[in-house]
């Protein structure tokens, strides 16, 4: 049995002399300590050994079995020292240029947007908030059009599950709401955010985009202040020498009622693809609140006057950044985003 031990042992610290990592430390372990070693089955036969003859082998025995852990320690710690050196000579040139950080940016729609909310802003207007889920009787009734009215067709409306819920499919029910909150006091605000459209997708129209609603209310606001107001933006916005227009038109929720175009920013006038040779561009919808609005709203019509009017940021970045095609917005594609 000795003659055993003393085979297993230097067996064993050959193979441990010729280790190359801790991985394969780990297997010698298992196989020279572990519950199914060699060793193990010593142990075993010890057990069965005449009681005289137990105690010496047994001590012998224990000793080899913590020669062997002991220099499975060592091992150990040479093998971990090997794999930091290793670790330590990888050389770094730091020389190189380092490699250029991803950073975010702004959509394209937020900068359009923060830019509107500058230009306003400087003329008193503030950001009021409403919701982007509307009931039809603040999308259509509160803004005079009834059940059944014929204007209800201008907007492709997405209706909800729920009875009398929708997607709201312009900003204006968001007037109703800021009177509300203001009565009886002026009112200067803009009501920016999401408007959905069960409509076609193409070039030109997506379910989803954005609008800012302009909403003023006061004494003795006239159809003036609105032009003002429109001039001023239009040229902010759109470059300091273009021509604005005043063309009549038709929303329930006001009266009268504009639409406001300007000289076309790529063929200044004269006409072009994109202005289909009209040399104009239409930007937004506008016009005197209607009285009954007014009154939805909480104010005495005879005294109280407003203007409102509905801006497209998606529209308004199509023409000043030339894009084409309004699906590219939200498609998520970074060849487009990154652009801006
Ligand atoms: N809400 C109208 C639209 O979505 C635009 C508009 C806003 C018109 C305010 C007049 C006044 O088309």
């Amino acid at each position: 049995m000795l003659e055993r031990l003393d085979q297993l042992l230097e067996r064993a610290t050959r193979e441990l002399k010729d280790l190359r990592d801790l991985a394969e430390l780990d297997e010698w372990r298992v196989k020279y300590l572990g519950k199914k070693s060699e060793l193990t089955e010593i142990f075993k036969y010890i057990g069965k050994l005449p009681g005289d003859k137990r105690p010496q082998a047994g001590k012998q025995a224990n000793q080899a079995k913590s020669t062997l852990e002991r220099a499975y320690e060592e091992r150990a710690e040479e093998l971990k020292n090997l794999q930091r050196d290793a670790l330590l000579q990888r050389r770094v040139d730091v020389t190189l240029p380092g490699r250029p950080i991803n950073v975010g940016r702004l959509h394209i729609s937020t900068k359009t947007l923060r830019t509107i909310y500058a230009i306003l802003g400087k003329m008193g207007f503030q950001v009021f908030e409403a919701p982007e889920v509307e009931t039809e009787h603040y999308n259509f009734e509160l803004l005079n059009m009834p059940a059944g009215h014929p204007a209800r067709d201008m907007w492709d409306t997405f209706y909800t599950t729920r009875e009398g819920v929708l997607l709201r499919s312009h900003t204006s029910p968001g007037q109703i709401r800021a009177m509300k909150h203001f009565c009886p006091n002026p009112i200067r605000v803009i009501l920016p955010g999401k408007c959905y459209r069960y409509e076609q997708v193409s070039f030109r129209s997506d379910f989803m985009f954005h609008q800012v609603e302009g909403l003023a209310v006061g004494r003795r606001i006239t159809l003036a202040d609105l032009k003002g107001t429109m001039i001023e933006f239009c040229r902010q916005m759109f470059g300091a020498d273009r021509k604005v227009r005043f063309r009549c038109s038709y929303f329930p929720f006001t009266e009268p009622s504009v639409e406001v175009d300007i000289d076309c920013i790529l063929c200044g006038g004269r006409g072009c693809p994109v202005c289909k040779q009209t040399g104009w561009l239409e930007i937004l919808g506008a016009g005197m609140v209607h009285p009954l609005v007014l009154e939805n709203g909480g104010y005495d019509s005879g005294v109280f006057s407003g203007y409102a009017f509905g801006l497209g940021p998606e529209r308004i970045a199509m023409l000043n950044h030339r894009i084409d095609d309004i699906r590219y917005f939200f498609s998520n594609d970074l060849r487009f985003l990154s652009q801006f």
